[in-house]
């Protein structure tokens, strides 16, 4: 089929590769020339693991295409999947202008019928919004018809997810929809849950509201478990077991972050606002994942006294591993707290710290190792639980600063583990390790 992908952030970019992976004649469109230039060539804008090669591949086999112009690109388009960002606004509302403008832009260029699929998370009914600028702006021979697609996929997994990934939905509102877009995903070989469009678009703000009340519980518990004795990690295996819990999203941490939980929670906050209904719980959620963002600032006060003129170093900085994206990571939190604090900061992220530096503080330096960042500092905070920072051994942490404090923000280390390593180790949820002088 003749598939049109408007927009390529980590959705529409991961959409556009995977579905020419299995069989689809593919274009992707964005404004941005450099960035088009650069998606021809095979480079792909973001960190994805598995990205590129699938790019390299379909480019090659002439099934993947990348555009600037509209007007090539959506000529021959039976599929049009809307993926451009929906940005937060200052008072919590999606930005839909992007969204907007697209929508009319498909109007003045599609030359014949096509299905607009809507990837973008969009407050609910604005699917209907969408067919209504495309519909008054129509050419008279030419229609379309509305789909949503809510999209699901991870950061740093997203090729994975894609094709492996537990359900597809999609919200039609006729038959004929229904079964050109069932033929479209039918390859993944992934359930499909076919919906109306308002309960599809719903489904996405629900699902990441659910996933990120889980994480702010498993907070509020490990806040709890540190007061009571108890471990979280235990707590949250135990409860785990139970199939109606489920296992994951019940990592106690320094918060959620990224492009999708924060945006998504205060959108649905808005949405039901906007339907006279005051969702206390889903903003006691946003408030406990505030808190939790710098609360490890608060441990380490409490630890040093102060941290005026002391070096903090800080592991990790992306908001989660295996991606360089820095939206909402709690690492800018905490660096602005610790430079308000007049603190100096020696920071290490194996891929983030170009993007970092441009939203960090000043105060913080970048460093290329581990041991370099660590060296001589009076803490170490780690903030992102990457494979070679989870598995630096606490041991080294010794022979690199005089009095080894280590803030783990990630549970990346065992107890017995650092009370082997003789260092001293606070963590999240659990008792702190000090050791025997
Ligand atoms: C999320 C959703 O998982 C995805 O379905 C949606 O489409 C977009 O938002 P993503 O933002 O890529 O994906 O990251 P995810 O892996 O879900 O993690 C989000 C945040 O929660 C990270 O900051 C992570 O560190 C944190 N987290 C996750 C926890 O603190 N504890 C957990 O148990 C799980």
């Amino acid at each position: 089929m003749k598939i049109t992908v408007i927009g390529t952030g980590y959705v529409g970019l991961v959409t556009g590769v995977s579905l020419s992976e299995i069989g689809h004649y593919v274009t992707c469109i964005d404004i941005d020339e450099r960035k088009v230039e650069q998606m021809r060539k095979g480079i792909s804008p973001i960190f994805e693991p598995g990205l590129e090669d699938m790019m390299i591949k379909n480019i090659r086999q002439r099934r993947l295409a990348f555009e600037t112009s509209y007007e090539k690109g959506l000529a021959e388009a039976e599929v049009i999947f809307i993926a451009v960002g929906t940005p937060q606004k200052e008072d919590g509302h999606a930005n839909l202008t992007y969204i907007e403008n697209v929508a009319e832009q498909i109007a003045e260029h599609i030359e014949k019928n096509a299905i607009v699929v809507t990837k973008s998370t969009v407050p609910v009914g604005t699917n209907d919004k969408i067919g209504e600028i495309i519909h008054s702006r129509l050419k008279a021979d030419v229609n379309i018809s509305i789909a949503s697609n809510p999209e699901f996929l991870r950061e740093g997994s997203a090729i994975h997810d894609t094709f492996h990934g537990d359900r597809i939905v999609i919200g039609t509102e006729d038959l004929q929809t229904r079964e050109t877009l069932e033929r479209v995903f039918e390859p993944f070989d992934i359930p499909i849950y076919h919906t109306d469009i308002r309960s599809a678009e719903m489904i996405k703000y629900a699902s990441n509201a659910f996933l990120a009340a889980k994480i702010s519980f498993i907070n509020e518990i490990s806040h709890i478990c540190e007061k009571v004795g108890a471990d979280v990690e235990s707590v949250a295996h135990g409860m785990g077991l139970d199939k109606r819990i489920g296992n994951q999203f019940l990592k106690a941490g320094i918060g959620y972050g990224g492009s999708c939980f924060p945006k998504d929670t205060n959108a649905l906050v808005q949405i039901a606002g906007h339907v006279a209904h005051d969702f206390e719980l889903l903003k006691s959620v946003i408030k406990v994942n505030n808190y939790q963002q710098s609360m490890l600032v608060d441990k380490v006060l409490n630890r040093l006294g102060g941290v005026t003129g002391k070096t903090i170093a800080l592991l990790g900085l992306s908001f989660k591993p295996n991606t360089d994206d820095m939206r909402d990571a709690p690492s800018i939190v905490i660096a602005n707290r610790l430079a308000a604090l007049d603190a100096r900061m020696k920071a290490y992220d194996p891929i983030a710290s170009g993007r970092a530096s441009q939203l960090l503080p000043d105060a913080v330096e970048y460093h290329e190792s581990i041991e370099d960042a660590v060296r001589g500092a009076d803490a170490v905070m780690i903030l992102t639980d990457w494979e070679d920072i989870k598995h630096f051994p606490l041991a080294a942490y010794q022979t690199l600063m005089a009095e080894p404090i280590i803030f783990d923000g990630r549970n990346c280390h065992s107890l017995k583990e650092a009370e082997q390593a003789g260092v001293e180790y606070v963590s999240i949820g659990r008792r702190a390790v000090i050791p025997a002088t």
